[in-house]
């Protein structure tokens, strides 16, 4: 690998623009490409930073660029197509969460770069929140003791979420996947067993996705984890993300109070709260647990020991995420071998 890591960004939407800003600056990287059926788009966000070249097609992309890191950024159902084709050319890979809407898909993903040798990265950037890193390290050095209850919350305002994805995605593999991924690597070594699931779609059924679901889980060591998600709070909610996660062990808890983001803006017509922790803009550049997953990225694809999620994991959490919706479905206890 060169010292400077040629870096494409496949879909250059909502999270593919943010993408290719924050690898266009990373020190060592050159953003080489960005990829989009939309070329116009990808054109506004190249011309933005320094001219990466454009293409249309993964295809086209990797007949034409020697690269490091393809990063993928297409909507869920579409990672497939390009994760096999450059894997196939040998380029590593990091995917935006989920890994792919179905486990086949994201086994045919794994597959592809185990048998082609080429890194896997899953982009669940919470794990580059120094909040959950540091509770994770409470759990795995003993501060708590063993675990015995786990909550994790994460709800949003109707109007952000569901605008851009109802009717696409279920709203436990947008959100609710994220916290799954997160009680997965923080108690690590334990596998969920029995899950329970509710949710409902009385407000949201109408464009096509669910206003909340609710679900407790079983893992192999007796540890009961409730999950509750909903994007369907007014617009005028409190908090842009009312995120939380709490945890019971045997000799301590925490509480991790992700709701506030301590910046807020009104004027005469309105109060706003301002991201400070996912993707903030300062300085006209994306700062925040973004920026800090894709530079755990440069590091993991040195080698280093960033928490990038593994294809296996990305698998494990998908496979709960989805034993969820069918519990939900089916009013039935889902049981996991
Ligand atoms: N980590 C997070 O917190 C987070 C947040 C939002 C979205 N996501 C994930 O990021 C991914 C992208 O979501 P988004 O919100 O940016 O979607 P988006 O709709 O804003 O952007 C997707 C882009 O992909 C392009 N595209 C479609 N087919 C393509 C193809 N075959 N080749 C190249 N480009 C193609 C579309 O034209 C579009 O510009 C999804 O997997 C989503 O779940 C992650």
């Amino acid at each position: 690998m060169s010292d400077t890591k040629r870096i494409a960004v496949i879909g250059a939407g909502f999270m593919g623009s943010m993408h290719a800003s924050i690898f266009a600056r990373l020190r060592g990287c050159e953003l080489a490409a960005i990829v989009d059926p939309n070329t116009a788009l990808a054109t506004g966000v190249a011309d933005k930073l320094g001219g990466a070249k454009v293409y249309a097609s993964h295809d086209e992309l990797l007949a034409n660029e020697r690269l490091d890191l393809i990063s993928i950024c297409t909507p869920d159902n579409l990672h497939l197509a390009p994760a096999l084709a450059a894997a196939e050319k040998g380029v590593n890979l990091f995917i935006e969460k989920p890994i792919a809407s179905s486990l086949d898909e994201a086994r045919q993903i794994v597959d592809a770069c185990r048998k082609a040798g080429t890194k896997l990265g899953i982009g669940y950037l919470l794990r580059f929140d120094p909040r959950y890193a540091h509770a994770k390290e409470l759990i795995a050095t003993g501060r708590t003791g063993a675990p015995i209850h786990l909550y994790a919350r994460r709800n949003s305002a109707r109007t952000e979420g569901p605008k851009r994805y109802a009717g696409k995605l279920p709203l436990a593999l947008h959100v609710t996947v994220h916290d799954v991924d997160l009680a997965l690597w923080m108690l690590e070594g334990q596998k969920p067993v029995t899950v329970y699931a509710q949710e409902t779609d009385r407000l949201l059924g109408p464009i096509g996705t669910q206003d909340t679901i609710a679900a407790i889980v079983r893992f192999s060591d007796g540890t009961v984890v409730n999950f509750e998600s909903a994007w369907s709070l007014p617009s005028g909610a409190r908090h842009m993300i009312d995120a939380r996660l709490e945890f019971i062990g045997t000799e301590g808890s925490f509480e991790i109070q992700c709701g506030d983001s301590g910046l807020y803006f009104a004027d005469n017509e309105r109060s706003q709260e301002i991201d400070t922790q996912h993707w903030p803009i300062v300085g006209g550049r994306v700062e925040g647990d973004l920026k800090r997953e894709l530079e755990g990225v440069i590091d993991w694809l040195d080698g280093g020991n960033s928490p990038v999620a593994t294809g296996e994991e990305a698998i494990a959490s998908l496979e709960l995420t989805l034993a969820m919706i069918r519990s939900a479905e089916t009013d039935e206890v889902v049981r996991l071998s």
